[in-house]
């Protein structure tokens, strides 16, 4: 394939994507991610937006460290201290790139900047330069791109290429543009900018309107050869453009594409379902590809179709993104060193002796609960919190529920808070509210739960369930997850999930927030 054949794949669910409510991630769990990314084949991670916290900016410098075989990018606004932010974050990349924007449309000029366009085409040809002083590899995106000016967009496309962008992001920042109209922006844009040639267009489309990859596809259509999307599509508001769509619709429709990318497509599934329980955020059974029901057949007339002929009422393999049957990869008589081995295989490193042992004592509770761990159960047990048990103000430490036909459910849940043992007890409607109202009358969270779902890890009664609890308290939202083969106590790790992260401080700022 040849250079200007390949699609490239620029995946920003560690940025755009946690951009989502709820969905702010660890350090930690970036790398884990990006590991994953890294698997999978991207060719470009966007890792965060470092001056937006001190745990962004370690965020994206760990990222960049470890990663060897993508591209590690940061985002910074058109300014000085973002770019050199960036820079500083970066600068251990084994190939690192800046990705500076300032917004185009006269809306956002007019009101959210308060600046003259003469004043935008500055600020942005210095904010080239400046990031170019970092790394030869740099992005410019006029946000809000779909609602500027086609006149203004060339001028400052022309601006930024000759001050050194070498990728070009066309960002439909608000989800507005239509597939016929949004690839017809970029064949104007590709024709009428004199030096055009000198980079590589990309777009980033937001599904406001359900639309992100059809205008992602359309642009590719006319040209642009890179597109940034997310892995299941998380991302601000209505999410971004699904990666897993973006990259089959390109593999399995060749007879329209002249470019295709270079991902190893089985990582498909692992990744998102890593994404999926890192976030909190559910993969919804019908979604494409890697939704549960994505390849499942249910009418008879297709089940007797893909019996006689797979291609019948098929038009990819399962396997191909990822979908294979759950794999048995431990069981109860398996040392430390085969379960560092098998971590070590899906991207999961300990920093310590102790945090293995303390991995592995929980690691053999399971196993003798569940006869057999297959990889799913392996990453819930990763991501539980009771790991990162060293930075949580709020700890579980026994809980009993008697459930019982015609009684009313009564919960006793001990915990420790800021290392003081607390004890709690109450009734329900049924044993996962008892348990709650119990945690409440010790904590006084003062939080609505927004969401409770559960879903078994993996199949049959012994399967582990991963619950999900969403609180919101004062317009912020926190997703927290727990894993147990009892669903009551599941329940109750996520509930101290979701308090631990809203009792932690949030000092993030927004990118596509604030004056530049
Ligand atoms: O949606 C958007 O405009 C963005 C930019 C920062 C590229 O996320
Ligand atoms: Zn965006």
């Amino acid at each position: 394939m040849s250079n200007q054949e390949r699609l490239i794949i620029f995946d920003t669910t560690l940025r755009d994507g946690e951009q989502s409510p709820g969905a702010s991630m660890t350090r930690d769990e970036k790398v884990r991610i990006a590991k994953a990314l890294e698997r999978l084949r991207v060719d470009v991670i966007e890792a965060g937006f470092p001056i937006a916290s001190p745990g962004d900016f370690e965020a994206v410098k760990a990222v960049a460290e470890t990663i060897k075989d993508c591209t590690v990018c940061g985002l910074a606004r058109a300014l000085d201290k973002d770019i050199d932010r960036a820079g500083e974050a970066l600068k251990n990349a084994n190939s690192g790139r800046i990705h500076t924007f300032i917004a185009t449309s006269p809306i956002h000029m007019e009101k959210k900047l308060r600046m003259t366009p003469d004043q935008v085409v500055e600020q942005a040809v210095h904010a080239v330069k400046r990031a170019r002083q970092y790394t030869d590899d740099v992005e410019f995106s006029p946000e809000d791109a779909g609602r500027s000016e086609i006149d203004f967009l060339c001028r400052i496309l022309e601006a930024v290429i000759d001050a050194g962008a070498r990728t070009l992001n066309i960002p439909d920042t608000v989800g507005y543009a239509i597939p016929h109209q949004f690839g017809q922006l970029i064949a104007t844009l590709r024709e009428r900018i004199p030096n055009a040639d000198k980079a590589i267009f990309s777009v980033h489309c937001h599904n406001d309107l359900g639309l992100a990859v059809a205008n992602s596809l359309a642009a590719v259509r006319n040209g642009a050869r890179q597109v940034e999307c997310t892995i299941n599509g998380l991302g601000e508001r209505a999410g971004n453009a699904a990666l897993e769509e973006i990259v089959m619709t390109v593999k399995v429709r060749q007879d329209l594409f002249t470019c295709d990318t270079r991902l190893d497509t089985t990582q498909i599934v692992p990744c998102s379902r890593l994404v999926s329980s890192i976030t909190g955020f559910a993969v919804q059974p019908n979604k494409a590809i890697v939704g549960a029901n994505a390849f499942a057949h249910e009418s008879g007339i297709h089940q007797d179709g893909v019996l006689k002929h797979r291609e019948t009422y098929e038009i990819m393999r399962a396997e191909d993104v990822g979908w294979n049957e759950n794999r048995m990869v431990l069981g109860k008589h398996s040392g430390r060193n085969a379960f560092r081995v098998r971590l070590q295989e899906l991207g999961v490193n300990f920093d310590s002796e102790d945090e293995l042992n303390a991995a592995f004592s929980r690691f053999k509770d399971l196993a003798d609960k569940k006869h057999e761990i297959f990889e799913e159960d392996l990453q819930a047990l990763v991501t539980d919190t009771t790991l990162d048990a060293a930075n949580e103000r709020l700890k579980l430490i026994s809980m009993r529920v008697c459930s019982e036909t015609g009684e009313t459910p009564q919960a006793h849940v001990v915990l420790l808070l800021d290392g003081e043992e607390m004890r709690g007890e109450a009734s329900g409607g049924g044993p996962v509210d008892a348990t709650f109202k119990a945690i409440e009358a010790m904590i006084h969270s003062n939080s609505t739960l927004k969401l409770y779902s559960v879903n078994a890890i993996t199949s049959g009664t012994d399967a582990q369930g991963e619950v999900t609890v969403r609180l919101e308290k004062g317009g912020r939202i926190a997703n927290g997850q727990g894993a147990d083969t009892d669903i009551v106590i599941a329940s109750a790790k996520a509930y101290l999930n979701a308090v631990n992260k809203l009792l932690k401080p949030q000092e993030r700022a927004h990118p596509q927030k604030g004056n530049v």
